[in-house]
């Protein structure tokens, strides 16, 4: 039994932050915020665009380009960092949204890699014969855990939700996946919980040393994509797309240079929507599958790395 994705789908809030917003809120520039990151806008949502409303909205979007109803799920696992609560899990949340009842439902936090994460989570309850449909949904609402007078995080976060529904299959549509951490580099990169009896939560914003999580974004990753190519036990010649983590175009760009590929074969949705954290990559998936440059049965690599630090890819045929 293998595993394969069925469908994708994804939800952006309605509220557009161009850079031009942010230079009313920060010293900053459109041409600065271009150059280094390659963002021009992101979205940001409301009150009601939590992790859950998005997440189904982007289920939904999901199971319809499955052609499946939702009670034909058997799991539904969230890849979030920005549930509204410790529980209900927004996985929960997500399955009342989509009225479904007695499923598996259950979260994964593993900040921006959380796709991979649970992806790979899904994939072993599908090969283990424990679930054969499973909605896999990135949602975050990190645009939101900034300070919003840091210019240094403020200017590369949007939020938004992507999903997948991966399913057993007699076609193997995952070939090779690959998760790992470094834990020894967490102060980096993290966002803490707000305290309970404290006044002044205000150090609770997201922290980020971006130039060194920018080297070892890039490093991580350069041995990350040919660690899974081996696994798949292919070259990056046989790869048709590159389907990143979206946090910077020029760590994009570095990745996509040492796997020789050209820019037309790598997904590129941070210009519009910024770092969605754990949506970006089912995001850029379902993007370059609406606009009908994923075909079935090209070879994606999908790869991601965040706070942590984490990360973690998957190698697909689609
Ligand atoms: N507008 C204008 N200037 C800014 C700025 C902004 N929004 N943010 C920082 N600067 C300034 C800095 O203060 C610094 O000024 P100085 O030289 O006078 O001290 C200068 O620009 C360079 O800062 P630096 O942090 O070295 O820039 P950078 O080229 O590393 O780009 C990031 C900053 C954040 C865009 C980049 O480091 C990055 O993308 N990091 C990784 C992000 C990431 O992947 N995060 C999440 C992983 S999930």
């Amino acid at each position: 039994m293998y595993s394969r994705i069925l469908g994708t789908g994804g939800y952006l809030p309605q509220q557009v932050r161009t850079n031009a917003d942010l230079e009313q809120m920060v010293e900053t520039s459109d041409t600065w915020i271009v150059e280094r990151t390659g963002i021009r806008e992101r979205r940001i949502a409301s009150a009601e665009e939590t992790p859950a409303f998005m997440g189904v909205q982007a289920a939904l979007q999901a199971l319809e380009a499955a052609a499946m109803t939702a009670s034909e799920l058997d799991a539904v696992i969230c890849a979030t960092t920005s549930s509204a609560n410790a529980f209900p899990s927004t996985a929960c949340e997500i399955a009342l949204g989509l009225g479904l009842n007695d499923v598996i439902a259950f979260d994964v936090a593993a900040a921006c890699a959380g796709f991979s994460y649970a992806y790979s989570v899904a994939h072993n309850m599908i090969i283990a014969g424990q679930a054969k449909n499973v909605l896999v949904v990135g949602a975050d609402t990190l645009a939101q855990a900034c300070d919003p007078a840091d210019r240094t995080t403020i200017i590369l976060f949007g939020d938004g939700a992507g999903a997948c529904i991966l399913g057993a299959s007699d076609e193997q549509g995952t070939l090779a996946i690959k998760l790992s951490s470094d834990p020894s580099r967490g102060d980096l990169l993290r966002l803490p919980f707000p305290k309970r009896g404290v006044a002044d939560n205000s150090n609770c914003y997201l922290y980020m040393k971006g130039n060194d999580v920018f080297k070892h974004a890039v490093t991580v990753l350069a041995k990350l994509v040919n660690e899974t190519l081996e696994l798949a036990g292919l070259e990056a010649g046989d790869l048709d797309f590159l389907v990143p983590h979206q946090a910077n175009l020029r760590i994009i760009t570095a990745t996509a240079r040492k796997l020789k590929l050209d820019m037309s074969q790598v997904i590129v949705t941070l210009d519009k929507q910024g770092n969605t954290s754990a949506a970006s990559v089912p995001l850029a998936l379902d993007e370059g599958i609406r606009q009908g440059r994923i075909k079935r049965g090209d070879k994606l690599l999908l790869e991601s790395f965040g706070g942590g630090f984490v990360w973690g890819s998957a190698l697909i045929r689609y």
